[in-house]
């Protein structure tokens, strides 16, 4: 299951990226918001985060319109790995390295046209397992 999240910002990219899933029969919780009303990046990346480290989910997509608040506010979760990204090659490697469990982009930065490939590189790459990537990830949370 694919959590998604978004603001005013991002909400008619998703509306694309909602679509673009289901046409690849994939799975996804809406946790809003539902329409380019104003709102509050914060409350949408808080729900998307707490629905993986539950366990409900296993990935999910965040989109403002830059990406950026709403990535700020899901890594301030523990446990959540959420990568802002506009291309291909980021979207692959932080899936390689990072193992990131949420995807974040700027409806206001990126088009669906290429958005949808950032999506489809950020589902379908796996992490690498590699050794100095899981320590380098365990790092992240020590204190
Ligand atoms: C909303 O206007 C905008 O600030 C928000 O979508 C996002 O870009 C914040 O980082």
């Amino acid at each position: 299951m694919i959590a998604l999240g978004c603001d005013h910002g991002g909400f008619e990219l998703m509306q694309e990226v909602k679509k673009h899933l289901a046409e690849r029969g994939l799975e996804y919780k809406d946790f809003g918001t539902d329409s380019t009303a104003s709102c509050d990046y914060p409350v949408f990346a808080k729900a998307v985060a707490n629905s993986i480290l539950s366990g409900e989910c296993e990935r999910g997509i965040l989109i403002c319109g830059t990406g950026i608040g709403i990535s700020i506010a899901a890594n301030r979760f523990e446990g959540i790995r959420c990568a802002l990204c506009h291309d291909c090659f980021s979207a692959e490697a932080t899936r390689q390295h990072n193992n990131s469990n949420i995807l974040a982009m700027g409806g206001r930065i990126i088009g669906p046209g290429h958005a949808l490939k950032v999506v489809d590189t950020f589902l379908d790459t796996p992490f690498s397992n590699d050794e100095r990537h899981i320590r380098r990830i365990n790092k992240i949370d020590e204190k």
